[in-house]
């Protein structure tokens, strides 16, 4: 395949996908042992372009096999901190290189437009890879000054150590395939951990990419496994299994509820990156232009599909009617087509199972008495599109309002003072993120406190960083990916008392 949707593909895309597509295990790529495989869909016309392993339980079990033995022998745990830096900046000095094939294979695997995977999807990756390099060298511990009792005629000495915690199992969504393995690789090989991961049924191409990176880097064998499959099969015997140490999960509530309990039986480490139901919350000092242009980026970014999507608009009533109507003409006004296409502004979902689920959702908005004010319907033709959609006429206990879509629909409601606001905002199993617009100070500073929401942006929204700790309050998981805390999630805690 050279040429798709009229696109014509960089050359190594094109090569990728030639090439027959197995899995990465001990440094070995291999089949899975049942012999099965996966279709891989175009979701901009419905095609299969391509299969992957359908890799199950024993696969897993292989893979963690490996990824034990690369962590306790060989060359993986003597090499010295600068040196897993090293690995990790030429990790990111290959993913830079190949850039433009990363994105498109993106591009074809999610329906996420090329120029945004490209700057955001890989930009972020070889960044976040970067940063993270620098923590290598950087994990420390604390020396105390002890006061033990009864035992006065000796000295005592205590120090602490982060140890890196081991055997790494990572569970990545479809939305940004590549980021959310990055930002579970990344820390965790800075850590000294290896790894077993496990891409989205619906886009394994780049974690298959990155497996061959990782390998041309330099990594010794087994550091690094890529066990491509369904989620209740190697996904569940992944979270399952006893041989590892920690958990990294990022996708839907409901499967991460199911992996933090089969982790909770063998006490594995699991860090839960979840759902989101944002507030966009509009004060009444704000150019109605600069709010809509902000809330079309909050919810139609990535068609949606994103974790901290600003899918609940709220706007002062004074403003209301403006900035909706502005905002439905930004909307109506979108590009839609496939995401290798770079005039594309927006693509299909990632999916017919997630095109059905938003349109259900938007037809249960007008069940019950939501009009669209813009978009409103699927595309024409066999692709996964949905035009993106502004609700209007919504209240509070609408399935729109209150549940998850992951899609191009926000829904739009007016409200008139800071304490209802507060209270709306929070009215959600959610608390993921929240951004609010205006430059009051004084308003803006007595809202951040009040927001329950592990990020608030202000005057911004899906500002994704490096440096700060990302993550969830209430029901949008537990524990903080990204910045220094990362690194926590990766490292296990040892005292050491000595007894001079
Ligand atoms: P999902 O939560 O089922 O999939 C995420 C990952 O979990 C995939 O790798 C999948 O193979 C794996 N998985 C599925 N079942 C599993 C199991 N029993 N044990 C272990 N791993 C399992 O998400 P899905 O079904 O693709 O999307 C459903 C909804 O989830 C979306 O509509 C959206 O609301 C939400 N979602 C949220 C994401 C986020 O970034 N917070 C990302 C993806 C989905
Ligand atoms: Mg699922």
């Amino acid at each position: 395949m050279n040429n798709l949707h009229g696109i014509e593909l960089h050359p190594a895309t094109a090569a990728f996908l030639a090439k027959p597509r197995t899995m990465l295990i001990g440094g070995e790529w291999v089949d899975a042992l049942a012999g099965q495989t996966l279709p891989v869909v175009d979701p901009a016309d419905g095609e299969t372009f391509c299969r992957v392993p359908a890799g199950e339980a024993a696969d897993i079990d292989r893979a963690v096999q490996a990824a034990s033995r690369a962590f306790e022998s060989g060359d993986w745990p003597k090499m010295r901190p600068v040196d897993r830096e090293r690995l990790l900046l030429k990790l990111a000095d290959l993913l830079e290189a190949n850039a433009q094939e990363f994105a498109e294979l993106e591009a074809i695997d999610n329906g996420k437009p090329v120029t945004m995977a490209r700057y955001v999807d890989v930009g972020l990756s070889v960044d976040f890879i970067r940063y993270m390099a620098g923590w290598a060298t950087k994990i420390e511990g604390s020396t105390m000054e002890l006061s033990v009792p009864l035992v006065r005629d000796r000295e005592f000495f205590g120090f602490t150590r982060r140890e890196p915690v081991g055997v790494v199992g990572a569970i990545i969504p479809w939305n940004f395939p590549l980021l959310m393995a990055i930002w579970k690789l990344a820390p965790a090989l800075a850590a000294g951990c290896t790894m077993i991961l496990k891409p989205a049924e619906d886009t394994p191409l780049t974690a298959l990419r990155l497996g061959e990176l990782v390998q041309e880097a330099g990594y010794p064998a087994g550091v690094l496994n890529v066990v491509t499959g369904l989620g209740h099969t190697a996904g569940a015997a992944l979270a399952a299994h006893p041989g590892i140490h920690k958990i990294a999960f990022t996708g839907s509530t409901e499967i991460g509820k199911l992996v933090g309990k089969a982790a909770m039986e063998n006490m594995t480490r699991c860090s839960l990156e979840l759902g989101g139901k944002s507030p966009v919350i509009v004060l009444d000092d704000v150019d109605p232009a600069v709010a809509a242009a902000g809330a079309a980026q909050a919810i139609f970014f990535n068609q949606g599909q994103v974790c901290t999507a600003g899918s609940r608009l709220y706007v002062h009533r004074s403003r209301f009617d403006e900035v909706v109507e502005q905002l439905s003409a930004i909307a109506a006004g979108m590009k839609m087509g496939p995401g290798i296409d770079p005039s594309t502004q927006i693509g299909p979902l990632v999916s017919k199972v997630q095109q059905n689920r938003v349109m259900d959702y938007v037809n249960s908005g007008y069940a019950e008495g939501a009009r669209a004010a813009a978009g409103g319907a699927a595309g024409d033709g066999p692709g996964c599109f949905v035009r993106p959609t502004v609700l209007v006429d919504v209240h509070d206990n609408m399935r729109v309002v209150r549940e998850e879509i992951f899609g191009p629909v926000v829904v739009a409601q007016p409200f008139d003072d800071l304490d209802e606001i507060a209270r709306r905002a929070n009215d959600t199993p959610f608390g993921l993120a929240a951004s609010i617009w205006s430059n009051d100070l004084s308003r803006v500073h007595r809202l951040i406190p009040k927001i329950k929401a592990g990020t608030v942006w202000v005057n911004c929204h899906n500002i994704i960083e490096n440096v700060m700790p990302f993550g969830g309050f209430k029901q949008s998981g537990i524990g903080r990916e990204a910045g220094r805390s990362a690194l926590e999630l990766y490292t296990e805690p040892k005292s050491v008392i000595m007894m001079l």
